[in-house]
């Protein structure tokens, strides 16, 4: 691949934010913060196979994903209410208010029914990789 190829997105440079991610220099099992232009940041964890690409705000209410945790059991910890997402699918696997907020719950059972309550998830980012760069699709799932 020539290097002109390499400096470009594998397809409609709309169909990609502006600012690839260099993958040199990136932490593994950790967050990195990338800016991928026109006011989009994200946090990116590289896994053993793949990138995981998330936006940098908890679809919680909005904690910054950016001071987030890496945990062991793959999952990325939200530094504000400590929700744990999945980094394979951006599932929430844990809400730790569940537990400790369960005997409050028990006191006052008609003001929160926790089966009631909405249910988070981070959207995982596709991209593509070129060279030593991932560009990351606007659409959701990629192309
Ligand atoms: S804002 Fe992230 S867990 Fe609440």
């Amino acid at each position: 691949m020539s290097k002109e190829t390499m400096d470009r997105p594998p397809g409609p440079a709309e169909a990609f934010y502006p600012r690839p991610i260099e993958l040199s220099g990136l932490r593994r099992d950790a967050v990195n913060v990338r800016d991928l232009g026109e006011g989009v940041e994200v946090v990116v964890v590289p896994g053993r196979e793949r990138l995981h690409v998330f936006r940098e705000i908890c679809p919680h209410m909005g904690g910054p994903l950016t001071q987030a945790t890496v945990c062991e059991d793959a999952t990325l910890a939200c530094p504000w209410h400590g929700y744990r997402f999945s980094l394979e699918s951006g599932r929430l696997v844990d809400n730790p208010n569940e537990r400790i907020m369960a005997d409050l719950r028990r006191r006052a059972p008609a003001c929160f029914k926790p089966e009631n309550a909405p249910k988070y998830a981070l959207t995982p980012l596709a991209y593509s990789l070129v060279g030593d760069r991932a560009y990351v699709h606007r659409k959701r799932g990629g192309a």
